[in-house]
C-alpha cells in the first residue's frame, strides 16, 4: 500500500507542485491535500462496495473544500459535533445524506441537526433517546435514528482506538441488555422512527474478521426485533503508514462482510438490511503530506533533528505511539543515510515526530523535511499547545497549489482571548 498521495514523486513534488515551492509560498509546518488522491480513494469505495453505502468520517479531516469534494463524488457524510454540521452545511452538504454521531452530544449538537434535517441520528445512550425525541417533538416527519451497538469484538488495535468491546464509553452493549433497552425506548417515541443499528468497532484494524463477527452479532439482535431496514458498520479501515506496512484491503472487505452480513440474514430468516460503511483514515490519510523546516541538528547518544512543528500538528506519536516515515524534500542528501530521531519544537520530551528514521547523513538546519501519510487526524487534532498556530492546509492538483485553510497567526489567539 503506498504511503504517498497518488499524484507525487516523492520526494519532491505532489500534484504536479514542487514541494520547496509551497514551502516557500505558504510557510512551514504546512499540510498539503492531493485532491485527486482524495476523489481516487472516494472512488475506490464508492465501486468496491457498490451498491452499499459510503459515508466519509469527517473527524479525519474536513474543511469546506473537502465536504465538497465527498458530496461531488457522492459519498454520505458523517459528523461529530456541532462545528463538523457548520462546516457541512455552508459547503451546502445535502442533509439528507448527514449522520450524527458522538457519545456525548450536547443539546446544541441535536438541535443543529434537527434545523439543518441531517438524514441519521445515531443514539449512544437512552437517556439522549429521551431528550432527542423531546427536541424533535416539532418535527414534521419524525427524525430516522440507528443505536448504537457495542457488539464485544476486540480489533486488536491501541486501547485509546478500540471502541467495540465492553467496558469503553461508546455504545449499549448488546450483552447487558442495554442496547434492547434503548431500541425499546426509540420505538416508544413518536417523533422517532428506529432506521437501524450502528457500531464501530475501532480504528486502523487491518483485517476484516472482526467486522463479520460484529456483523453477525448485529444482524442476530435485528432478527431479535425482526429485521431493520439498516446496518452501519462504522469506519476504522487500517492504512499504511510506513513502507512496507499494510492496510484494510477495500475489495477484501466488500467481498467478506456484506457476505457475512447475507450469510447470517439468510441463516435467520430476515431481509438484507441496506450497509453503509464510514471510513475516515482510508480516504484522506495517504493523500496528505506535512512540510517541516529543520530548525537544528544536535548530535548526542541518538541524533535529534528539530523541526518547526511537533506535537501541535502531529500528536499522534505522542498519543498513540504511532510511527512515521520521514524524507528529505527540498534537495537531494548524501548517498549516505543514519539513523535519527525527528522532534519538535514544543516543552515535552515526547514530542516527537518520528524515532530512528534514517535521513541522508547531511541533514542540516534550513533543509526541508517530508512527512507522508498524514492527511487524516493530523489537521483535525492540531492544538495551539505552547501557543503555536496551527498549519494551513495546501491543495493540490494539476501543477497548481491553493490554500483550503489559512495559516494561524499570533492576531488569531490574541482576538481570541477577551479577558
Ligand atoms: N465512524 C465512527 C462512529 C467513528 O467514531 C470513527 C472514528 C469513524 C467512523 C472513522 O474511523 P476511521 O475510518 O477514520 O478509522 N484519532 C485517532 C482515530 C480516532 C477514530 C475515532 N472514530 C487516530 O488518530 O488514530
Amino acid at each position: 500500500m503506498n504511503i504517498w498521495p497518488l499524484t507525487a514523486e516523492p520526494p519532491f513534488t505532489v500534484g504536479g507542485v514542487e514541494l520547496t515551492a509551497i514551502a516557500e509560498r505558504f510557510g512551514t509546518p504546512a499540510y498539503v491535500l492531493d485532491e485527486e488522491h482524495v476523489r481516487h480513494r472516494c472512488r475506490e469505495y464508492r465501486k468496491a462496495l457498490h451498491p452499499h453505502r459510503v459515508a466519509y468520517a469527517g473527524k479525519a479531516f474536513l474543511c469546506r473544500a473537502m465536504v465538497r469534494w465527498v458530496r461531488e463524488e457522492d459519498l454520505w457524510l458523517d459528523v461529530c459535533s456541532a462545528g463538523e454540521l457548520a462546516l457541512a452545511r455552508s459547503a451546502g452538504f445535502p442533509p439528507e445524506r448527514i449522520l450524527l454521531h458522538g457519545n456525548g452530544k450536547t443539546p446544541e449538537d441535536l438541535a443543529a441537526a434537527l434545523d439543518y434535517g441531517v438524514g441519521r441520528i445515531v443514539v449512544d445512550s437512552s437517556t439522549e433517546v429521551t431528550r432527542l425525541a423531546a427536541l424533535a417533538d416539532d418535527l414534521r416527519h419524525p427524525q430516522k435514528v440507528l443505536v448504537r451497538v457495542t457488539p464485544a469484538v476486540d480489533p486488536h488495535v491501541h486501547r485509546a482506538i478500540a471502541t467495540g468491546v465492553e467496558d469503553q464509553k461508546f455504545g449499549l452493549s448488546l450483552a447487558s441488555g442495554a442496547a434492547a433497552e434503548a431500541v425499546r425506548r426509540v420505538l416508544g417515541q413518536p417523533s422517532l422512527t428506529l432506521a437501524g443499528l450502528h457500531c464501530h468497532i475501532g480504528s486502523q484494524i487491518g483485517l476484516t474478521d472482526g467486522y463479520e463477527t460484529a456483523a453477525r452479532r448485529l444482524v442476530a439482535f435485528m432478527a431479535e426485533l425482526g429485521g431493520l431496514p439498516e446496518l452501519n458498520l462504522g469506519g476504522g479501515h487500517a492504512v499504511a503508514y510506513r513502507p512496507g506496512e499494510r492496510g484494510l484491503d477495500v475489495q477484501t472487505f466488500a467481498d467478506r462482510v456484506p457476505y457475512a452480513v447475507a450469510s447470517e440474514c439468510a441463516a435467520r430468516g430476515i431481509p438484507r438490511p441496506e450497509l453503509t460503511v464510514e471510513p475516515g483514515r482510508a480516504i484522506v490519510a495517504a493523500a496528505g503530506v506535512t512540510l517541516y523546516r529543520v530548525l537544528g541538528v544536535k548530535h548526542g547518544v541518538r541524533t535529534f533533528v528539530v523541526v518547526d512543528g511537533g506535537m501541535s500538528d502531529n500528536p499522534r506519536p505522542a498519543l498513540y505511539g504511532s510511527r512515521y516515515a520521514v524524507a528529505l524534500a527540498g534537495r537531494r542528501g548524501a548517498a549516505d543515510s543514519r539513523p535519527v530521531t525527528v522532534v519538535g519544537r514544543h516543552c515535552e520530551a515526547g514530542d516527537v515526530i518520528a524515532a530512528d528514521v534514517p535521513l541522508p547523513a547531511d541533514v542540516r538546519p534550513g533543509d526541508l523535511l517530508a512527512v507522508p501519510c498524514t492527511g487524516a487526524y493530523h489537521h483535525s487534532m492540531a492544538s495551539n499547545y505552547n501557543q503555536v498556530t496551527r498549519p494551513p492546509v495546501v491543495a493540490v492538483r494539476g501543477g497548481r497549489a491553493w490554500p483550503l485553510v489559512r495559516r494561524e497567526t499570533p492576531e488569531d489567539l490574541i482576538r481570541r482571548d477577551v479577558g
